[in-house]
Order: structure tokens, then sequence, then C-alpha cells
């Protein structure tokens, strides 16, 4: 979900066209509310797409200021009345919000008998709640918003329009992202800046507290308690054309394919001429000084983790743990004497990952957060971050973020084990073997009409599919496995190779597909059993193996790597086995249904 907000400049088609670019974020409906400041104003909201929203609405329906907003319902189902900018009882305010507000049952109970509520949202509670304040009170809106703020309880991301003051958007950030971009005569909010880099480059980063009064020419920024406080503006460096679509028909496609360059510009950008890590010193030393490292994360940067373990317990010698940030947020695990946390998260904003971070700021435990988005929040939160420079990520289902994932934590390993004197990291050819990596990927995106047959035989046909792999193979079955259950449906499990006889072999029918990861030279032999165990069975067995370990009838070959790198190459035929699935069977690949690409609830 997503929020933009324009103040001086026609604000409809900059409205539309940044909700169109979060809508990578995943949602379900969407609304916008203009005011046009000569007494017209316009709400409109649709369930579905941004062009179903446009498409109900006039084209003299234009305004000098506007809030927008895509929701992922949580609080209410999925209808017109629940979509925002929700509005109190006497039609004076317009709120959109990211978020959820935890205590709106009792913010209704206690303060809000009688009101007569046109939807099921907690953010509507607080809109009636603005504007019961403003009345009883009689104070103007922007106080009385600040009044609502110190009783709301939870995270939020709120633009407010009080259309009798209707030239000012007022701003509320906690916990939920949000940007203010500055520019000549106008300004504009958002929840991530990629959505408006057509408008400025110049941002304001905000922080959890902060409450703005924004207007054409200016803006303030102030504490809940009124104490005003200086953001400052800087230049963003990224290009408003590498969020586009260059002429794919999906972003995962053109982001899968994106691979080999990314895998260079890491290389480039954390490794000198000679191959030696140029990571941070202070980073370095830092995470030198543990006993043990936690890696923390959710979804496809949790399977990242599970490689980083193998890299750095093999290349920095250091034990190192990998637990879902949902878990370990209220389950907190047992530290070793000289903990180090790393959080992996491409957006840097997953609210699961955030609680984890919030605790080793408590117990003063230092962190590093690996991220895509620079000053995203758990980047701005953790002691050190490291950069994936991997160009925005705009499908839902994560590809080229994972495997710059992996590549980051390979060179954070290398210079980890050259500082602590491990031989394995000394002698880790990592330059030249990223170099191969990129290579590798792109022979396999060069031959991807292989995994579109394999797909449209194999898995379109599907109900149900196998993962299967030993080692480090294990970590890419699991996310295989997500990618191909997350964009076409099919349910699919990932599992050591050797577990499923334990039980889940029952579901094995005649036909079911079963997709063997072979790159580990220590079990190659074993998994080939399992093969046999399955295929004796009836599935039907897709094989995916590097090229030394391969032998005539397998399927897919891959070149030869550094069997700790392999996942980099191992995961781009799954991306692309995924990808197909998901086209073939006509769904929209970039945006499956229930999800989301930053997920900013608990
Ligand atoms: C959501 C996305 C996943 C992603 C996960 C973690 O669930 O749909 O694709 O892997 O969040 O996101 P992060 O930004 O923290 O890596």
């Amino acid at each position: 979900c997503g929020i933009v907000g324009v103040v001086g400049k026609p604000a409809r088609d900059i409205i539309l066209k940044g909700l169109t670019n979060l809508e990578y974020r995943g949602y379900d409906s969407a609304g916008i509310y203009l005011n046009d400041l000569k007494g017209h104003e316009y709400l409109t909201k649709a369930v579905g797409r941004i062009r179903d929203l446009k498409n109900k609405m006039t084209p003299d329906e234009q305004g000098l200021v506007g809030i927008g907003h895509t929701r992922w319902a949580t609080h209410g189902k999925s209808t017109v009345a629940n979509a925002h900018p929700q509005f109190d009882e006497t039609h004076r305010f317009y709120l959109v919000h990211n978020g959820v507000i935890e205590n709106y049952t009792q913010l209704r109970e206690k303060y809000l008998k009688g009101v007569d509520f046109k939807s099921e949202t907690d953010t509507e509670v607080a809109v009636q709640l603005i504007s019961k304040i403003a009345r009883d009170k009689n104070i103007d809106g922007f106080t009385a918003f600040k009044e609502a703020l110190k009783l709301i309880k939870g995270s939020y991301a709120f633009l407010l329009i009080d259309n009798t003051k209707p030239d000012h958007v007022y701003i509320a950030k906690n916990k939920s992202p949000m940007r203010l971009g500055l520019g000549k005569g106008f300004n504009i909010i958002a929840s991530d800046a990629v959505s408006v880099l057509d408008q400025t480059k110049t941002f304001v980063d905000l922080n959890d507290g902060d409450v703005g009064d924004i207007t054409k020419d200016n803006y303030t920024i102030e504490t809940i308690d009124g104490k005003k406080v200086t953001r400052k503006p800087y230049v963003l460096h990224m290009d408003a054309n590498a969020a586009s679509k260059g002429g794919y028909e999906f972003y995962m496609l053109k982001e899968i394919d994106e691979q080999p360059a990314v895998m260079r510009r890491l290389s480039q950008d954390y490794l000198d001429e000679d191959g030696e890590p140029t990571v941070d010193p202070k980073i370095v030393n830092a995470i030198s000084k543990a006993d043990h490292l936690y890696i923390f994360a959710a979804g496809t940067s949790y399977h990242a983790g599970l490689v980083g373990k193998a890299l750095f317990e093999n290349f920095a010698n250091i034990p190192t743990e990998v637990g879902y940030a949902s878990e370990a947020g209220y389950h907190f695990p047992m530290m070793s004497k000289h903990p180090f946390f790393i959080f992996l998260t491409q957006s840097g904003e997953t609210a699961d990952s955030r609680v984890v971070l919030q605790q080793a700021i408590k117990r003063h435990i230092p962190s590093l957060t690996m991220t895509n988005v620079e000053g995203s929040t758990l980047s701005r939160e953790a002691d050190y971050t490291m950069l994936l420079n991997a160009g925005p990520e705009i499908a839902v289902a994560s590809t080229k973020a994972y495997t710059a994932q992996i590549a980051l934590q390979a060179i954070l390993a290398k210079a980890l084990g050259e500082k602590l004197n491990v031989k394995a990291a000394k002698d880790f050819q990592l330059k030249h073997e990223l170099a191969i990596a990129a290579e590798g990927m792109q022979q396999i995106v060069d031959g991807k009409e292989k995994m579109e047959k394999i797909s449209k035989k194999y898995l379109v046909p599907s109900r149900n599919a196998f993962y299967i792999g030993r080692g480090i193979d294990h970590a890419v079955a699991l996310e295989g496995a997500l990618k191909l259950k997350e964009v076409s449906y099919i349910q699919t499990e990932g599992f050591a190779a050797a577990e499923l006889k334990h039980g889940t072999i029952s579901l094995i029918e005649k036909g079911t597909p079963v997709i063997a990861l072979i790159n580990d030279p220590v079990t190659a032999d074993l998994t080939r059993g399992n093969i046999e165990e399955v295929a004796s069975r009836g599935a039907s067995v897709i094989t995916i193996v590097s090229k030394k370990l391969a032998n005539k009838n397998d399927d897919i070959v891959l070149p030869n790597i550094d069997y700790y790198l392999s996942p980099l190459l191992t995961v781009v035929p799954a991306q692309l086995l995924a990808y197909y699935a998901s086209k073939d069977k006509g769904l929209d690949v970039d945006k499956p249904r229930n999800l989301a690409k930053s997920v900013t609830v608990e």
C-alpha cells in the first residue's frame, strides 16, 4: 500500500502516476481527494486497480492540492467504503493512512459514541477523532490533528486535508515509511521516493514522531508536542528511468535479467582491482569482535540468510543463526556473550524485522542492515548499513535482491575471514567467482525458452510441486518453492532431499513435478538416490545440476562455480520457471493476489 500527496501543482495526474509507481507494494483498492482551492472538491474511490479509479473520474475533476492512497486490507474488507481517503461526519477532514491503529476500538468507545461510521476502518476512527476534537475544543485542524495523535497508538503515515484551510497538507509519521519531496512552488509527500522521482530529486527524511504542515512554498516539521525540528533536505541520486519497465511485459523478468549487472556492480562497489574487499573497516571491526552472528529477515530475505549462514560459518568461521524476524521479536533467542545482528531486508521497511532491531537497540546489541533502499527505516536505525545497489525492485516477488543479498554476504564473509585469518577466506577468489556468476546468469537468462518449455509441460498443468536439495541446495529449494507458489499459485514445498521420505513422500503421485537441485559434490550421489525414490512413485523429476556433477539425462545444466556461490546460479532457472508458470497461466506476474511488496504491519 502507498500514499502520495501534492500541494501547489495540478495534483491529479501526479498522484495517479505516483500511486501507479507504488503498485508494486501490492493493494486491492485505491482512492483520491482533490481540492481546486476555488471551492470544489472531489473524492473518488474504487476497488481494484488505479485504472479503475481513473475510469471513475471525469476530466474536470482536478485540484491544486490532493491526497491519494492504495490500500491493502487490514481492518475491514476491500470495499469502496473502506478505501481511503476516509472523512469525518461533517465532511471537513480527509485522511489517508498507511499502518495500523492499535487502539482504535478503545478510541471509538471512549471519544466517539454516537458517531455514524461509514466504514470498518481504523482510519475512519482517526479522522472522526480529529474532527470531534476540533469541534469540541474549537481549535484549528492542525492543532486538533496533533491532539488526536497524542491519543492514537500504532503505526501510521498520515496525510490530512482540512477543507477549511485546503492549501495545506498535514502529515505525521510513526513506523510507516514517508518522505517529503521538495519542488519549486510545490511540495510532495510519498511512501517512497521512487514513486515521485519524475517530480523532484530533493527529499527530506522524516523520523517517527514527526508531524508536519506542508504548503506549496513551505514546510514545517515538529514533534507531536509542538517542538520545532529541522530535517535536512538532500538530493537523491537515482535515475527515474531505472524504475520503469523498459520494454518488458513484466518487471519480474526485467529484474531476473538484470542480475548479471547487479553482480558486476557489487563486485565493482565492494571489491578493489585485486579482489580485496573494500567494506567499511568500521563494519568489519565491529563484526569481527562477535562470537556469534544472528541473521533476521522475512520471506525471500530469510532464504538469503540461510545461504548467508553457510557463507559466514565457512569463510569467517563465526557460528551463525538465522531466524524469522516475526518470531524473534516476541520470543527473543538466547544470546551468546558477544552477539552481532544482521538484518536482511530488500525494502528496509519490514515491520517484523524492525521489531527485532528495536530489541537489539534496547539490549545494546550492535547491528547491520543490508538493504536495497538508501535511507530506509532499518538502515537508519541500525548501527551500520550495506547497500545492495540492485536498483529498484518493483515486482512483488523478489529476485535480484535475493542474489544481491547473497553476493553481499559473501563479500562481507570474505572481508571478515581475511581479518580473522581464516584460510578459506584468503583462498576464496571472490572477484573471479562473481564474474563467473555474472557470466553464468547471463547464459541462463539467454536460454530462458528452455525454462518456459519445462514450465508449460510440467508446472502449468499441475496443482502442486516440490523442490528438493541438500546442504546449500536445501536453502535454494526453499526459495525456489516460495517463488513458484507466490506467483503461480501452484502449491509448492521446498524440502531437504532426504527428509521427504519421512512422511511427505506420500504426496507424490503420477506426474507430481519434483525439481531436484544438485550442486553439492559431497551429497550429489545421495540426492540422486532420493530422486530415484520419487521417480519410482511416479514423480516427473526436473534436475538443475552444476556441470561438474551432471550426466546426460539432466534437464538444466549450470556452469561450474564455487559451491558456496552456487545459489547465485541455481536460483535463476527457479525464478524463470516461476515466472513462466505465472505468465502462461495468465496471471498478473508482478502483483500476485494477497501479497504486498513491503509489509509494514506485524
Ligand atoms: C514481503 C514480500 C516478500 C519479501 C518480504 C521481506 O512479504 O512479499 O517478497 O521477501 O516481504 O521483505 P524485505 O523488504 O524485508 O526483504
